[in-house]
C-alpha cells in the first residue's frame, strides 16, 4: 500500500512509525486512493455498531446499517489478498422498546457471503466477563433476559483457504486436562459413539483454543487512559482489548504481513500489530481519538498494557442452574413480562 499525493493532501498521516501509519480520515477514502487491489493480509477491526442508542461517533441505525455497510465491502474485497482474512468484531443490539434482539449483524454476515462472496472461514464469539447487564429494564427490573456479555467475530475470507494456523494461538491446558495427562487416560468409546484413543491423552505442550475469545475489558490505569487524561482528551469509549486483534494477528499473518483497521478508533489494532512486527494500517475519522491514540506509539513498551503479551489469565463460566430448578422459585409471568411486575416496580425504585 503506497500513499499518493491526492490521499497526502486530503487524509492527513497523523502518525507514523517504522511499520505503520494512522490517517485521520475517512477509510472509503484511504482505501479508494491508497490501497492497491490484493494488497492487505488481514482486515482486523470493529465497525461502529448498529446501536438503538446513538453514540458520539454517530453509529447507524440497525435498519440502515447494510447500505452504509456496502461501499466498505466493495474495497475490503477489492484490497484483500486471495488468502487474505477479514475479521469483523460486532456487537448484537436490542430493538427499541422490546425484549427482542435485532439481527442485524446476522444479516450483515449474510450480505457479506452472498452478495460479496466472502467464506465464513469460522464464527469467533468475544466473551467479555466484565460486561454490565444491560437494558436494565429486561435484564435487571423485570429478570426476562440475561446479560449480553459477548460480541460476535466474523472470520471471513476471500477463498475458502486463507492462510493460517491455529498453532499460533495454543493456550495452556485446563486444570481437568492436566490431570488426565498426569493420571493418564483410558482409551474408550464415549456415549456419543465417538471412539476416544489413547492419543487424546499425548501432551502435545498445550491446548487448541476454542472459538470463543475470553477476554474481560477492565483497562483502568493504563499509559493510553493516563495519557488521554493528561492532555484532556476523550477516551474512546468502545475499545476493544488488545487480546482480539492479538490473536487474529497472530493466527492470520506472518511477520511483515499488512494489517488494516479502517475502524480504528483507538487505534489498539496498530499497537498490537507494531509489536508483532507487522506492517500496518489504521484509518480513524475522529480527530480526539486519534489524538488519543499518539499514546501507543510514543512511549517505551514497557507499561504492561495493552498489547503487551499479559500472563494468562483463567476464566470460568458456571454451569447453568440446575439447583434453581429444583427449588421452583417465582412463578413464570404469562404475558412474558409485557406488564412491569410489582416487585419489577419496587425493584426499579430502589435503583
Ligand atoms: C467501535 S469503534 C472502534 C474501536 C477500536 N477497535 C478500539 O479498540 O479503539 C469504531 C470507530 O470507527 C470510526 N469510524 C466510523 N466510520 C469511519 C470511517 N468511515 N472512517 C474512519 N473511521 C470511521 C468511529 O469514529 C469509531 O471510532
Amino acid at each position: 500500500m503506497a500513499a499518493n499525493l491526492a490521499v497526502a493532501q486530503r487524509a492527513a498521516v497523523a502518525i507514523e512509525t517504522a511499520l505503520g501509519r494512522v490517517y485521520w480520515a475517512d477509510s472509503l477514502d484511504v482505501m479508494r486512493e491508497a490501497c492497491a487491489s490484493g494488497s492487505v493480509d488481514l482486515i482486523m477491526t470493529s465497525p461502529p455498531f448498529g446501536l438503538v442508542r446513538k453514540k458520539d461517533y454517530g453509529n447507524a441505525d440497525a435498519w440502515d446499517y447494510l447500505d452504509w455497510f456496502r461501499p466498505f465491502a466493495e474495497h475490503f474485497r477489492r484490497i484483500l489478498k486471495d488468502n487474505g482474512s477479514l475479521v469483523i468484531d460486532i456487537g448484537g443490539a436490542w430493538e427499541p422498546g422490546q425484549p427482542t434482539r435485532s439481527l442485524y449483524h446476522f444479516k450483515l454476515l449474510i450480505m457479506l457471503c452472498e452478495e460479496y462472496g466472502f467464506h465464513l472461514a469460522q464464527e469467533f464469539y468475544w466473551w467479555n466477563p466484565s460486561k454490565l447487564p444491560t437494558p436494565a429494564e429486561w435484564v435487571n427490573i423485570r429478570r426476562i433476559r440475561v446479560k449480553d456479555a459477548v460480541n460476535c467475530v466474523w472470520w471471513l475470507s476471500r477463498s475458502p483457504w486463507p492462510k493460517a494456523s491455529n498453532r499460533r494461538v495454543l493456550q495452556p491446558y485446563s486444570d481437568s486436562m492436566q490431570v488426565l495427562l498426569r493420571d493418564g487416560y483410558k482409551a474408550m468409546k464415549r456415549p456419543s459413539g465417538h471412539d476416544i484413543s489413547t492419543k487424546f491423552a499425548l501432551n502435545n505442550g498445550a491446548a487448541i483454543p476454542p472459538n470463543i475469545i475470553a477476554a474481560a475489558n477492565t483497562e483502568s490505569n493504563t499509559a493510553y487512559l493516563r495519557y488521554c487524561k493528561h492532555h484532556g482528551i476523550a477516551a474512546h469509549p468502545a475499545r476493544f482489548p488488545a487480546e482480539l486483534p492479538g490473536f487474529f494477528i497472530q493466527m492470520l499473518t506472518d511477520p511483515g504481513d499488512l494489517v488494516l483497521d479502517p475502524f480504528a478508533g483507538s487505534c489498539v489494532t496498530g499497537e498490537v500489530a507494531e509489536r508483532g512486527a507487522r506492517r500496518w494500517v489504521c484509518v480513524e475519522m475522529m480527530e480526539e481519538y486519534v489524538e488519543g491514540a499518539r499514546a501507543r506509539f510514543c512511549r517505551p513498551s514497557s507499561d504492561g498494557q495493552p498489547g503487551q503479551p499479559a500472563a494468562p489469565a483463567q476464566y470460568r463460566l458456571s454451569k447453568p442452574g440446575l439447583q434453581a430448578l429444583a427449588e421452583g422459585g417465582e412463578p413464570l409471568s404469562p404475558d412474558g413480562g409485557r406488564v412491569r411486575p410489582a416487585s419489577a416496580k419496587r425493584r426499579a425504585e430502589q435503583g
